[in-house]
């Protein structure tokens, strides 16, 4: 039997993204769909045939029970409040990124999913993705690795309009934002590293008034057995001249790069490959298959009342990062957020 879920926020990526997707899924169904502009609820119930609400909390007083799951794609200050709705009656969470907005947000969303013995997950495409994924396993090929430089850059031209410009709804700018998928790359690939130096930059389109940072620079370093054994950078960027996103792995049998729709691997025996994306599953595809993925993990009950460790490693490197702009030193992201303590409510 399908789950029955209610999207919540209707927004760009919920809109265009996960409400087709959902309906092509047959492990859901779209019951509701909410947001605070009746207009949007309005349309949108229409197109999906479905219930519209705008008062969250009211609605589910009534109608919880016939709910399994919400989807949830919001402004980033928005979260905490939708997400303790949704606990309070029950119902399982698929969010959006950033887990939170700081670790104290972490903490309590954590203690919250805990308190309600419900399940959190979050869309993270990218590890569904085949594409990154068999990028991973072309890192494992090239022996151990030294040197790791990422970038993640667009040309976003208004940076000053709507919840985005603004840290006290978004939490931070490039870092929290775009910036979050290659934290989770880096951390799916790598592990969570020892320490992060970042540098931050604003005001890059100088006529516009934003006060979060449109540029972040972040060093970063592994240590093991007692030395930096894997050294790298990432630049994340809203005010970049074009869109790219870019991947350098060096190892000690050779290179991999991923670079926008293209993956190449060259090994130190001469030997090189290039493959492309258009050999990979399409966009559409690989949100299905994440879709498939929570209905199995929603249905077998792996994460109730649990958080991912994954998502705890991902806030530590955010906040560690910010910390270190702010502080101008490098901070080791584990002294920052345990992660071992954070799911009983305590943070270091
Ligand atoms: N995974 C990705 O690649 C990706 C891409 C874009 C956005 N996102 C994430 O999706 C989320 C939303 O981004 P967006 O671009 O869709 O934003 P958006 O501004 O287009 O949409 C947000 C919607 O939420 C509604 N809303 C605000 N508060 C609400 C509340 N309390 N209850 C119900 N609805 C509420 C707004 O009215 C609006 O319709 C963010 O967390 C963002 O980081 C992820």
């Amino acid at each position: 039997m399908a789950l029955k879920a209610i999207v919540v926020g209707l927004g760009k990526q919920n809109v265009q993204d996960y409400l087709p997707a959902l309906q092509a899924n047959d492990k859901f169904e779209i019951v509701a769909v909410c947001d605070l502009e009746p207009a949007k609820v309005e349309e949108v119930s229409q197109r999906y045939d479905c219930k519209g609400v705008v008062e969250l909390d009211r609605f589910l007083v009534g109608n919880g029970r016939e709910i399994d799951v919400a989807f949830v794609a919001v402004p980033h200050n928005q979260y905490k409040s939708v997400i303790w709705t949704l606990a309070k009656h029950g119902i399982d969470i698929i969010k959006e990124k950033p887990f939170a907005m700081c670790k104290a947000e972490a903490a309590q969303i954590a203690q919250e999913v805990y308190r309600n013995n419900v399940t959190l997950m979050m869309t993270l495409q990218r590890r569904h993705d085949p594409f990154f994924q068999t990028f991973g396993e072309y890192i494992g090929s090239i022996g151990d690795i030294h040197n790791v430089s990422a970038q993640y850059v667009m040309n976003i031209p208004q940076l000053d309009e709507g919840w985005r410009s603004q840290k006290s709804l978004a939490g931070g700018g490039a870092l929290i934002d775009l910036g979050y998928h290659y934290v989770d790359l880096l951390i799916w690939y790598f592990g969570i590293p020892s320490r992060v130096f970042c540098n931050m930059s604003s005001g890059n389109r100088p006529k516009q008034r934003y006060d979060v940072e449109d540029t972040a620079a972040i060093q970063f370093a592994y240590k093991r057995n007692g030395r930096d054994s894997v050294i790298g950078q990432l630049l994340l960027s809203r005010v970049h001249w074009n869109k790219r996103e870019h991947l350098r792995v060096i190892g000690t049998k050779g290179g991999a790069v991923l670079d926008n729709e293209k993956i190449t691997v060259d090994y130190d025996n001469g030997e090189s490959l290039e493959i492309s994306r258009e050999d990979f599953p399409s966009q559409s595809e690989v949100l299905q298959r994440q879709l498939n993925y929570f209905g199995s993990k929603l249905l077998s009950g792996e994460f109730a009342g649990k958080i991912d460790p994954h998502f705890l490693e991902q806030m530590a490197f955010v906040e560690a990062a910010y910390q270190s702009a702010t502080d101008s030193c490098p901070i080791g992201p584990s002294s920052v957020l345990s992660v071992a303590t954070v799911n009983y409510g305590s943070v270091v």
